[in-house]
């Protein structure tokens, strides 16, 4: 079977458009007709060579879609099941899956943009392999991926939300609930207010903490912030941060979480939070970034600084909770969706997010 695809053949030029043969969804394998995906920064980062990746690649890892044929190994889905695409399809046999860290799984293809038997999923018309981002590649009308990585939603979420939860979703408000463990009345920063940050502010809100303190350099992302809860703004270049931030909690947050990926704003993190807080990092930033700690003060202050992969999340328990949080009205995920574009215009899309221009843009697939 063959779909259109946009493909990055190098980094830092526009992707193009190219029909791709899809293997056969044979074993555990699923083949997905996508109808929506999200437009997230890692997929940028690959865009712009900040990520070492092989290409050529179809990016895009925050997908949705309909199961449209199913391995002979697949109990779980069946065809016309409404799925969202997990980029971190656990292998379910090493010490972390082991464990329930599906998170970490350390036997996971999706990393090496690869199948679990090693193939790419895709091929270009003259048989070479094309490599599919996160072993998605949500860019295209169709994607083939193993039954790991596709969960089933209720038909009822629309596609554009059911993308969102694949990534931004799952990451921001598992960061609050599953990383940090955020309490009611706890307070908190968000330091980074686009897809992934604001996803944190409507955790944030979910659990009860407050106050919530929403930082960013662009003032439409502030005021939308508000709308997703914070009760406090501030801009990112402000000289005195760290002092507004200990006067609103009271001497610091009890949890502040990076989401831009920025050796500086990684650096400012502890000093956001107060005794016994924690910093935690959801930002990842471009190959080779580094930024410093101060160990006087994290030990000092009993400070922790956590690291958050796809908010220490289980796809498939995770996303059904995510997707009825929303259907009870809980979790006002419409709120996230920015402009919806067809496929063809993908590299607007990267344009407004490096520009950060409008809200996550959502690629209609059915367009
Ligand atoms: N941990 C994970 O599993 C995971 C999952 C998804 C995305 N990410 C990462 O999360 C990060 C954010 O992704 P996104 O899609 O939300 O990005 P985004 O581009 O939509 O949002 C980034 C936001 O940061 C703001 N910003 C930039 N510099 C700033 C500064 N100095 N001070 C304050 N605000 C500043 C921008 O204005 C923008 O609102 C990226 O690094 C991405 O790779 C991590
Ligand atoms: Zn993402
Ligand atoms: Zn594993």
């Amino acid at each position: 079977m063959t779909a259109r695809a946009r493909v990055l053949t190098e980094a830092g030029t526009p992707t193009v458009e190219a029909p791709l043969e899809l293997v056969e969804p044979s074993g555990d394998l699923v083949r997905v007709r996508l109808t929506a995906s999200g437009v997230c920064h890692s997929d940028l980062r690959v865009a712009a060579g900040e990520w070492a990746a092989p290409l050529p690649m179809v990016l895009g890892h925050e997908g949705a879609g309909v199961v449209e044929a199913v391995g002979p190994d697949v109990r779980t889905l069946r065809p016309g099941d409404h799925v969202a695409l997990s980029w971190y399809a656990q292998c379910g046999r090493c010490r972390q899956c082991r464990q329930g860290r599906a998170w970490l799984c350390t036997g996971t293809q999706s990393t090496s943009h690869l199948l679990p038997d090693g193939r790419t999923s895709l091929r270009d018309a003259q048989g070479a392999p094309v490599h599919a981002f996160l072993g998605l590649g949500t860019f295209a009308e169709a994607t083939v991926v193993p039954a790991a990585a596709a969960v089933a939603i209720p038909a009822d979420v629309p596609a554009r939300i059911a993308a969102l939860i694949g990534c931004a979703v799952t990451t921001g408000v598992g960061a609050v609930l599953n990383t940090a463990a955020v309490r009611a009345g706890d307070s908190a920063v968000v330091v980074g207010c686009g897809g992934v940050g604001q996803s944190i502010l409507l955790g944030l809100a979910l659990v009860g903490a407050g106050p919530i303190i929403a930082i960013d350099l662009s003032d439409d992302r502030l005021a939308h912030a508000r709308t997703l809860g914070a009760t406090h703004l501030l801009r990112g270049d402000d000289p005195d941060l760290v002092d507004h931030v200990a006067a609103i909690t009271g001497g610091g947050a009890d949890h502040a979480f990076e989401a831009i990926g920025r050796a500086e704003t990684i650096t400012l993190l502890p000093s956001l939070v107060g005794r016994g807080g924690q910093a935690v990092l959801v930002g990842m930033p471009a190959d080779g970034v580094r930024a410093s700690i101060d160990p006087f003060d994290l030990a000092d202050a009993g400070k922790r600084v956590l690291g958050c992969n796809y908010g220490s999340s289980v796809a498939d328990v995770d996303f059904p909770r995510i997707a009825q949080l929303y259907r009870s009205g809980r979790l006002p995920l419409d709120a996230l969706v920015g402009v919806v574009r067809p496929l063809d215009e993908l590299d607007d899309a990267f344009s407004d997010l490096a520009g950060v221009v409008g809200l996550r843009t959502i690629l209609d697939l059915t367009a």
